[in-house]
């Protein structure tokens, strides 16, 4: 099938989902999650049919059918289309997105509820610090986000640290039936919250629950490029519920910068017992907020977890007038 932009280019999609043909073609698509959350890759049809395999979006609106917008991530082209989107350079992707076979190596407890699922694929895809793929597993209704924890390598391993959801679908199927050694598709890689390197500022990561793989998979590119560090400082806060979710600190204290250049520090928004005291309680926003505050606006920031901590951190960056060319994250939905 062919997508025609109106006034613009057109690309093949074949039976693939229209923004994922879109940037497997390196065009710069609008979008953010890929995964139907966010509604940032809405287009509007012009003309022609397409299908939703996974399910009309819940997201989209009665305006959104008045005006025949469309989810791009969510869709698949059933004959020749053409629609009306602007394109954005920065959504460019770095790394071109392809899909390909994954196979389940190892499984490696973070928390309670955080496991980190190791897969090995034959696949030659690079990917960027933080950046996230596509997992399409079986008997689940679309793909869902996950981050990379890991780096780039020649072994072809993609780890993923993973938050079980309470009945929720994808993460009770990877947590419970699939196993060593079985096979799914991953997608990817995609997102724009990906590390810049050192660029003469402070760098501040901040990891709130399911949001610690890719600041794992940016502290990892730090301490891999630090031969390339000036006077920058690494600031890795993360933020939990009680003491049962602490983590982020054991991926660190092997790095030569940890306690140095190199800072962890942990929020708690519940603690439970005296094993938390010394630990910040509050929020993971408030504790960025009462650390760093309007040094915010000379800082490279990195963020990523969960909506309420998304929104709260957008509130603090624009509180401190963080500017946007600094601030880099993906929302979890
Ligand atoms: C960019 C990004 C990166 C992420 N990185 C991580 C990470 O590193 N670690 C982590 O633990 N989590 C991450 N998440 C969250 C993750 O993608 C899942 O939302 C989470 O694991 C819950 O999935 P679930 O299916 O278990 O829960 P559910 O509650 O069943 O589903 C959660 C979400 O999946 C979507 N969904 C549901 N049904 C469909 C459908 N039919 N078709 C398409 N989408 C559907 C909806 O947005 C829904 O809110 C990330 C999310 C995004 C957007
Ligand atoms: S990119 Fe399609 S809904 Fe988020």
């Amino acid at each position: 099938m062919k997508v025609q932009i109106k006034d613009g280019v057109g690309f093949e999609s074949g039976d693939d989902f229209v923004l994922r043909a879109a940037l497997s073609q390196g065009l710069g698509f609008p979008y953010e999650c890929a995964s139907g959350s966010c509604g940032n890759c809405r287009f509007e049809l012009l003309s022609g049919d397409l299908e939703y395999p996974n399910g009309h979006p819940t997201i989209l609106t009665d305006r959104d059918a008045k005006r025949n917008r469309h989810l791009a991530c969510q869709c698949i082209a059933k004959s020749d289309i053409e629609i009306k989107v602007r394109l954005f350079d920065e959504y460019e992707p770095i790394h071109k997105p392809s899909s390909f076979p994954a196979t389940l190596a190892e499984m490696v407890t973070v928390t309670h509820d955080i496991v980190e699922f190791r897969f090995s694929v034959s696949s030659q895809q690079a990917f960027e610090p933080g950046q996230f793929a596509l997992l399409d597993l079986p008997n689940v209704a679309g793909a869902r986000a996950y981050s990379m924890s890991n780096l780039c390598n020649s072994k072809g391993q993609w780890d993923f640290q993973i938050k079980r959801v309470p009945e929720g679908s994808a993460t009770t199927r990877l947590f419970d039936h699939v196993a060593i050694g079985d096979s799914i598709d991953i997608i990817g890689p995609y997102g724009r919250g990906y590390f810049r390197g050192f660029r003469g500022r402070d760098i501040v990561l901040v990891a709130g629950g399911s949001g610690l793989s890719p600041m794992v998979s940016i502290a990892k590119a730090i301490d891999q490029l630090k031969d390339g560090r000036n006077q920058e400082r690494v600031h890795f806060f993360y933020g939990g519920r009680s003491e049962i979710d602490l983590a982020g600190e054991s991926f660190l204290s092997e790095m030569s910068g940890f306690g140095d250049w190199l800072r962890y520090e942990a929020a708690l928004s519940n603690p439970t017992s005296d094993q938390a005291d010394g630990i910040f309680h509050g929020f993971i926003h408030e504790l960025v907020k009462d650390r760093i505050g309007s040094d915010l606006a000379n800082v490279d920031l990195y963020f990523a977890g969960p909506p309420l901590m998304a929104n709260a951190m957008e509130t603090v960056i624009r509180e401190y007038k963080a500017p946007s060319e600094h601030v880099f994250y993906d929302r979890f939905g």
